[in-house]
């Protein structure tokens, strides 16, 4: 599909722990639209990668896995959590694991698996409308969309999110360890030459630092109805 035929699009870009994840998924329930979550694509490739025991430095075989990938994402209803299907097994959790997201990070900074991956998520442009999450949303995959954000927040509250969403969910951490991880996932997200994480030219800047969710989802909405979007 090519980027002029898409219908409406907001994007949402910005670096890991930004709130991007939520914000999508509320927006989407709010305005009844589909929801690209790119980021799963990119672990769905790491993970096919070991499961194939390709390596991260083949670049020709990482190109044939995202192109051929077989992955169904199933919504049940609006609210509930989408189920994603890899191979027909159930990866939903699977692919958030730590060590998927760095493996991830690896994978998307080759060119040509972001290449075998373009159209796959063009194709989750349909009616009545699609929020787009990623690093490249605005200024790669959808240079057309009806609008597009830029969600930042510090390193430091970045963190402070990941580490009280491991500690809530009982699992061990440190604070120190989390932000240095974050540190080289940004340097390597922004860093590439491959479709680097910078806001596009004509994105609405929003800095969630100190801001709520309800905020930032408000903020969101307000440029949305700007624009049209009821
Ligand atoms: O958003 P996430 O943590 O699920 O993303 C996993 C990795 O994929 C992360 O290192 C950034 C990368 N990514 C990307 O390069 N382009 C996208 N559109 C989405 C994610």
């Amino acid at each position: 599909m090519s980027p002029t035929t898409v219908s409406a699009v907001i994007t949402v870009d910005g670096p890991s722990g930004s709130g991007k994840g939520t914000i999508c998924r509320l927006l989407s329930q709010k305005l009844g639209w589909n929801l690209l979550d790119s980021g799963a694509l990119y672990r769905l490739t790491a993970l096919a990668a070991r499961h194939h025991g390709v390596d991260l430095t083949d670049v020709e075989a990482l190109q044939v896995l995202a192109a051929h990938l077989d992955v169904r994402f199933v919504a049940s209803d609006a609210e509930s959590e989408v189920q994603i299907l890899l191979e027909g097994e159930e990866v939903t959790k699977a692919i958030r694991a730590e060590d998927v997201g760095l493996d991830a990070s690896k994978v998307a900074s080759i060119q040509p698996v972001r290449t075998a991956l373009l159209s796959r998520q063009r194709d989750f442009a349909q009616q009545p409308g699609l929020i787009a999450d990623g690093r490249d949303m605005g200024t790669v995959v959808f240079p057309h969309a009806l609008l597009k954000i830029y969600l930042d927040a510090s390193a430091e509250e970045r963190a402070q999110r990941r580490y009280k969403q491991l500690i809530d969910k009982g699992v061990g951490a440190s604070l120190d360890d989390i932000l240095q991880d974050l540190r080289a996932r940004d340097d390597r997200d922004m860093n590439r030459s491959a479709s680097p994480l910078k806001p596009a030219e004509d994105a609405i800047r929003l800095d969630s630092t100190s801001m709520t969710i309800d905020e930032v989802l408000a903020a969101v909405l307000e440029e949305a109805r700007h624009r049209g979007v009821r």
